[in-house]
């Protein structure tokens, strides 16, 4: 083979392998994530949390792993926002509409049981950044359950992601554990409902008239109902189930 031939051959078998694929791992105990080789760990004294990022130099990773942060903070309006499953949990994730006009940030409500992360990044490598958001990876994370989040995904506040449809949504009737308006939305009452269930709940109530179990609820609320999300795509109506379901 002269080396030319060689030389191609070299190049496409390089440019087939994902992206990601000749990255390092960085541990953080806890959890651990793939980045660039000229990337660097650094670590930040967190009080009631690990506290830390990497960094090349240019741009920046910091993370929070704790229990005290709940979804994201501050004026939203200038950010576009999505979800996905990132080796099995959900993340919700938000980039600033222009570009350097804020960080990028991911979001995952139990990183671990309760433990809550927040992955935060400036830098304008857009790319990069949410190839490294999707590598991270905990002790209980699914590697085989990924989804494939694009930018063209991303939308404006309150769709695109089911933290922010249900904290736009549906917090003024509901709480985790209390009963408000509507009932407390607990674990052990979305687990009663299936994923179908829930669904034909919010795209189809009218399938449920003959659903005793609905009714009783219905009673009980005085017969006040529920909103329905009927101009809701079947997508952010499964992103936000998918919440429901994980939080
Ligand atoms: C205006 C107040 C109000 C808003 C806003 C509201 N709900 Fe409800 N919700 C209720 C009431 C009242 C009930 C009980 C009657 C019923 O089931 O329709 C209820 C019931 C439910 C149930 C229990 C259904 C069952 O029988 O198992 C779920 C789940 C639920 N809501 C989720 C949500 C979600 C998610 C949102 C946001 C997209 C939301 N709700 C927004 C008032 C509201």
């Amino acid at each position: 083979m002269n080396l030319r031939l060689i030389t191609i051959i070299a190049v496409l078998t390089v440019s087939c392998k994902t992206k990601t694929s000749n990255w390092q791992t960085l541990y953080f105990g806890d959890f651990k994530l793939k980045a660039p080789t000229d990337w660097r760990k650094f670590k930040e004294q967190g009080i009631d949390a690990y506290i830390g990022g990497l960094t090349n130099g240019k741009d920046s990773l910091w993370f929070y792993f704790g229990s005290y942060v709940s979804g994201f903070q501050g004026d939203n309006k200038n950010y576009l926002f999505a979800q996905d499953t990132i080796n099995g949990k959900i993340a919700a994730i938000k980039i600033p509409k222009k570009d350097s006009d804020g960080s990028i940030e991911m979001f995952i409500n139990n990183a671990d049981g309760d433990t809550k992360f927040v992955l935060a990044a400036s830098g304008t490598n857009k790319e990069l950044i949410l190839d490294i958001f999707k590598s991270v990876v905990f002790q209980t994370s699914d590697t085989t359950n990924n989804g494939v989040l694009t930018f063209a995904k991303f939308k404006e506040y309150p769709l695109g992601s089911g933290t922010t449809i249900y904290q736009a949504t549906c917090t003024a009737c509901h709480s985790k554990n209390k009963n408000l308006t509507g009932p407390a939305l607990t674990s052990e009452l979305l687990n009663s409902r299936t994923t179908n269930w829930l669904y034909t709940f919010f795209k189809d109530r009218q399938h449920l008239q003959t659903d005793s179990s609905y009714l009783t609820r219905k009673k009980e609320f005085e017969d006040m109902e529920c909103i329905q999300l009927t101009d809701y795509s079947k997508e952010d109506v499964n992103q936000l189930i998918a919440y429901l379901k994980e939080r």
